[in-house]
């Protein structure tokens, strides 16, 4: 058999097609370490003299990683919309693409979102836990867990672009109020399409009985809701976020949660993943928390895949990504 032309570290076993696709063109090592992400010293190993990463949201590819894969290195493909943790200006800097999912996970994302902010207001996972547990007693009663309406109350959106939109089109079914926030550029479509509203982040918290969070993770957009803005928020409102922890000052929230600053919290990320055991979080009633899983369906994780191989097999065959992070870069 002929070797093959290419060399290819995937750093988790991602669903099919990637693996499959990619093996015809090259010969791929896939990290194999029982579910868990490879360590920071087994990547480094094992990214040498690779044409091609394949990696995950939880492998941090930064300069390190970039030497110690050596000159070969041509492209990371990430199976990941969320590119904070790929050093992108170093790769640019080096001639490496880096690619990643773009919008396929965008409908999945909005739908756990949505999800979120109807299992906090309505205590769907309080209601659940109190027929399992065989605590409920009485049957139907006045006053069993009541929670907030969903339907004609206003939404604020931190990052109106793909899947804050799509959150914002579920959002109009329900005949709620969007007002949102932008860190640059307006949405003028969803303005005057769904009549979204552009606010400051002072109004946005202000005026939001759901906060979702929809932007990307940035030096700018790190901790961009801490103290100062969870102590404007509305006593009855709920934070949702599905996008990056790190937008959030994790202890600040805690406080906001502890001292009813808020009524609650529908979290799919967290500032550590998974969260301490000892984080209050953990023990706390107003809040739904999940293990990362917005874009968690066989057919957006298929499409990942397929998405992610495609990438990496298009640059190393010097043809357009799908999804390029760095149009800019000077391949090597
Ligand atoms: C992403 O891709 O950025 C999501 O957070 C996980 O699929």
């Amino acid at each position: 058999m002929k070797p093959k032309k290419w060399s290819v570290y995937i750093t988790r076993r991602i669903l099919d097609p990637a693996i499959p696709m990619i093996s015809k063109e090259c010969s791929v090592i896939v990290a194999n370490h029982r579910g868990r992400p490879p360590t920071r010293d087994e990547l480094l190993k094992a990214v040498r003299d690779k044409d091609a990463i394949l990696c995950t949201l939880s492998d941090m590819i930064d300069a390190k990683v970039m030497d110690a894969a050596g000159s070969n290195l041509k492209v990371i493909s990430s199976y990941s919309t969320g590119t904070d943790h790929i050093d992108i200006k170093e790769a640019t800097k080096r001639g490496i693409y880096v690619t990643f999912t773009g919008d396929i996970l965008t409908e999945a994302t909005a739908d756990l979102a949505f999800a979120l902010i109807l299992a906090t207001s309505r205590q769907i996972t309080q209601g659940h836990e109190l027929v399992t547990s065989k605590r409920w007693k009485y049957g139907w009663d006045p006053h069993l867990l009541l929670g907030s309406d969903v339907h004609g109350m206003t939404l604020g959106i931190v990052g109106l672009g793909r899947i804050g939109s799509a959150v914002a089109r579920r959002a109009k079914g329900f005949d709620m109020d969007i007002i949102y926030h932008n860190l640059h550029t307006r949405n003028i479509q969803m303005e005057e399409q769904f009549g979204a509203k552009h606010v400051d982040m002072n109004q946005l918290v202000e005026e939001s009985d759901f906060l979702s969070l929809h932007c990307s993770l940035n030096s700018e957009s790190y901790y961009l809701i801490n103290e100062s803005n969870l102590r404007r928020m509305k006593n009855d409102s709920y934070i949702i976020n599905t996008a990056r922890g790190q937008l959030i000052n994790e202890a600040h929230l805690i406080k906001a949660l502890k001292q009813r600053w808020i009524a609650g919290a529908g979290l799919d990320v967290f500032e550590k993943e998974p969260p301490s055991p000892n984080s209050s979080l953990l023990k706390m009633k107003n809040v739904v928390l999940l293990p990362h899983i917005g874009s968690a369906t066989f057919l957006t994780r298929t499409k990942m895949a397929e998405v992610a191989a495609k990438n990496l097999l298009n640059v190393l065959n010097r043809k357009t990504a799908i999804y390029l992070v760095n149009p800019e870069v000077n391949p090597r």
